[in-house]
């Protein structure tokens, strides 16, 4: 099987007027920083065909995009056959050009009537959710290979119902476990369906392996000082929590959730245990998160409830437009952590927010580095995917931060490749025109002969 070579996105975050969803409700009330609103988001529902020749010019051999539930099924049952097309159309362009294309079900944003009722947290989210999975599967599953039903799932339990930067955005420790039993078992039906239903595949990835698995966010968690008993308890704790429960519920495994004395434990959910109910883990890797016991001030962010703040950066070192520093050696942590579940592995999002691309390059090889290096000791990592293939909505931070390896003029929509991409052009030609995974020299010997022609 080929190394995919890819970059990722979001519906909500390229799209535009994604009127239906709970997101597009929350911005409206004046959530998002500077009161900004998706709005025509990059406008991809036009340009599309654009992207994707560009990701294609790029030599990538992947593409990671997500399905907006709310487009397909806006009211309840209801099917929106034309928004079904273009999805569809999206992924005859994929097997035009040879972007072979892993889908997300669900990419935090949900259908309003959905939200409504309790969002995952409601008594039947999962058959609602199957009931969307159901006609995707129907519709356009003879052409999806790659499939991740959720996208970060933790973070929505946190960002929903602990440190508020997810709609509802209310602290409601309950909840959180909820949304997490909610999230799992929705996550096992659209798994099994998928399973049940997809009987073939079409096109050129019919000989590739149906996969399906989620994407995963981890952290990279540290004490602030070592030394201090409340912060190494919270290091134990969140890397659990954070890291490692959904890993477990999704190998059949008790979760081992909860945050002591703050989030109860998780319900069992019979359908999860003893069985896996994953193909391959995906993993979303950004950064270290920093842990500071009754932190304040600006280094730390935190919430109402939290006695702890979590840090993304050391003091003075340089920062991305998110706040958040370099910690590639973070990513092989992870990855070792993940290998001990024997699955298959793709990094589904690592990307850096750099409009003046000024640490892309870097940022790449230096996380590319530690893959080829877990490769070569042994880890099964299939794919890399780049966060994100575009500029996009940066949900609660609005349209600032720039993560694309294509710049977005918000003006007039018009792309350019930053000089980045061209960097990750040469590193797949280098590796056998995109066939092979990476390797370090390889990635060492083209970044060299890149720096010296730029100088
Ligand atoms: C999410 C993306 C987001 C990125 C950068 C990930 O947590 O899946 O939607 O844009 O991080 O913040």
């Amino acid at each position: 099987m080929k190394f995919l070579w890819g970059a990722a996105t979001s519906s909500h975050q390229i799209e535009g007027y994604n009127t239906k969803n709970d997101w597009w409700a929350w911005e409206q009330a004046g959530h998002i920083e500077g009161s900004v609103t998706s709005g025509p988001a990059t406008d991809h529902r036009n340009r599309y065909q654009e992207d994707l020749r560009l990701a294609k010019e790029l030599g990538l051999n992947a593409y990671r995009f997500s399905i907006e539930w709310s487009r397909v099924e806006p009211e309840e049952g209801c099917w929106d056959l034309d928004a079904l097309d273009w999805y569809a159309e999206v992924l005859a362009e994929c097997e035009k050009l040879k972007l072979l294309p892993m889908v997300t079900l669900h990419h935090f944003t949900s259908p309003q009537w959905f939200s409504a009722m309790g969002d995952f947290t409601a008594e039947n989210a999962g058959i609602k959710f199957k009931n969307y999975v159901k006609k995707i599967v129907q519709v356009l599953g003879d052409r999806i290979p790659l499939w991740c039903t959720v996208n970060e799932p933790v973070i929505m339990c946190v960002g929903k119902y602990l440190a508020g930067f997810q709609p509802p955005a209310i602290y409601q420790p309950e909840k959180c476990s909820q949304l997490f039993r909610g999230l799992l078992k929705a996550h096992v039906s659209a798994y099994d369906c998928i399973h049940s239903e997809v009987s073939h595949r079409r096109g050129p990835w019919r000989h590739h392996p149906l996969m399906v698995g989620y994407a995963h966010n981890m952290m990279d968690f540290v004490p602030a000082r070592h030394w201090h008993p409340m912060e190494r308890l919270l290091t134990f704790v969140a890397r659990n929590f954070y890291n490692q429960s959904w890993l477990d519920a999704t190998t059949g495994k008790r979760p081992q959730f909860g945050i002591a004395g703050m989030v109860p434990q998780v319900p069992e959910v019979p359908e999860a245990l003893g069985r896996l109910t994953t193909d391959f883990v995906g993993i979303n890797y950004y950064s270290k998160a920093i842990l500071r016991w009754r932190a304040r001030g600006e280094q730390f962010e935190t919430a109402p409830g939290f006695m702890f703040g979590v840090g993304f950066s050391d003091p003075g070192e340089p920062i991305s437009e998110m706040g958040w520093g370099f910690h590639p050696s973070g990513l092989g942590r992870m990855i070792r952590f993940v290998k001990n579940y024997r699955l298959p592995i793709f990094i589904t999002e690592n990307g850096i927010a750099d409009g003046a691309d000024a640490f892309r390059e870097d940022y790449m090889f230096t996380h590319l580095k530690e893959v080829a290096r877990e490769i070569k000791a042994g880890a099964d990592v299939r794919g890399y995917f780049y966060w994100s293939l575009l500029d996009n909505f940066e949900w609660v931070k609005g349209f600032k931060p720039r993560f694309g390896l294509i710049a977005v003029d918000y003006s007039n929509f018009s792309r350019v490749p930053r000089p980045s991409a061209e960097m990750y052009r040469a590193w797949i030609e280098a590796h056998q025109a995109g066939y092979a995974p990476p390797e370090e020299a390889i990635l060492q010997g083209v970044f060299d002969k890149y720096l010296k022609n730029k100088k």
